[in-house]
């Protein structure tokens, strides 16, 4: 059985829309700003490196480093000095240094405090910074980019995992705290999706992989297929969704045990 393709992007309407994404620099973030740039919106890519190639002149790069609380405010002052409003913001900028991949034991107290003050705490600096002018405006969207470790268990992810569950948790609780003020969080948790993430990962193991073929669909995700998933939930053809996650994984979740082989059928 051959692995299914990946589509051409599919485009929504963003004209005049003010979106700010963490972490757009490169891999699933990148394909996400150039997915709303491509629609209309007017972008902003928060993230601690400057991109190699700058999207075209509707993505503007701000340097930003989303553990540094002052980086979030002057990122949020400048989006608003300019538009006078945010519409989106989509929590992307996280890591998964290759250090730790390890049991928890293991992993260097500096390594995992990082992948906090990022992965974790970056998405709520964010966010409380949003959020005074989402309420003001009656209206927005957060999305919080999570991962499917953050609903099962997989080998030596033991802090990325339950941090990642953590935004899963965020997105619900804000959605629900936030809904009366016509402002909807969700989170998305997409599978293996080919960024320079996964290469590193996949580095580190010996580069061979069979990651794509444990995968119901037979293959890894490409980041544009993440940036769809974002742009619906973004939109008002979303409406009525809110305070959940949204699984974008190529069936990998269904499988039950995440680190088992799953032998398709012929
Ligand atoms: N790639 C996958 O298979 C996969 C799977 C599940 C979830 N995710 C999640 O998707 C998101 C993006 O992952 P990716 O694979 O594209 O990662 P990536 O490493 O390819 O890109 C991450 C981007 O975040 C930026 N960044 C890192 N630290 C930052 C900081 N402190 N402040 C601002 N920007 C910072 C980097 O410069 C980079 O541009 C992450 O939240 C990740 O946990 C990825």
């Amino acid at each position: 059985m051959s692995p299914s393709r990946p589509p051409a992007n599919v485009s929504f309407e963003n004209h005049g829309r003010v979106v700010l994404v963490t972490g757009a620099s490169m891999g699933i973030g990148s394909a996400i700003a150039q997915a709303f740039a491509d629609s209309g919106a007017h972008v902003y890519n928060a993230d601690i490196t400057a991109p190699s190639d700058k999207g075209g002149n509707r993505i503007k790069h701000l340097s930003c480093d989303t553990a540094s609380e002052t980086d979030c405010s002057t990122v949020v002052e400048q989006v608003v000095q300019e538009h006078g409003a945010i519409d989106v913001l989509v929590n992307n900028a996280a890591i998964q240094p290759v250090d730790s991949y390890h049991p928890i034991d293991q992993v260097k107290t500096e390594i995992w405090q990082r992948m906090l003050d990022i992965n974790l705490c970056g998405y709520m600096r964010m966010a409380r910074h949003v959020l005074p002018l989402m309420k003001q405006q009656q209206c927005g969207v957060i999305v919080n980019i999570a991962s499917g470790q953050a609903h099962r268990t997989a080998r030596d992810v033991g802090v990325y995992g339950p941090i990642k569950s953590a935004n899963v948790m965020q997105a619900r609780q804000w959605g629900v705290e936030y809904a009366r003020n016509g402002i909807r969080v969700v989170s998305v948790s997409p599978g293996a999706i080919d960024t320079p993430m996964v290469r590193a990962s996949l580095a580190e193991q010996g580069g061979a992989s069979e990651l794509g073929n444990r995968h119901p669909v037979g293959r890894i995700g490409q980041p544009h297929e993440v940036a769809s998933a974002v742009l619906w939930l973004s939109s008002d053809a979303a409406s009525f969704v809110t305070a959940t996650d949204l699984e974008v994984d190529g069936g990998l979740g269904a499988l039950g045990a995440f680190a088992a082989p799953y032998p398709m059928p012929e």
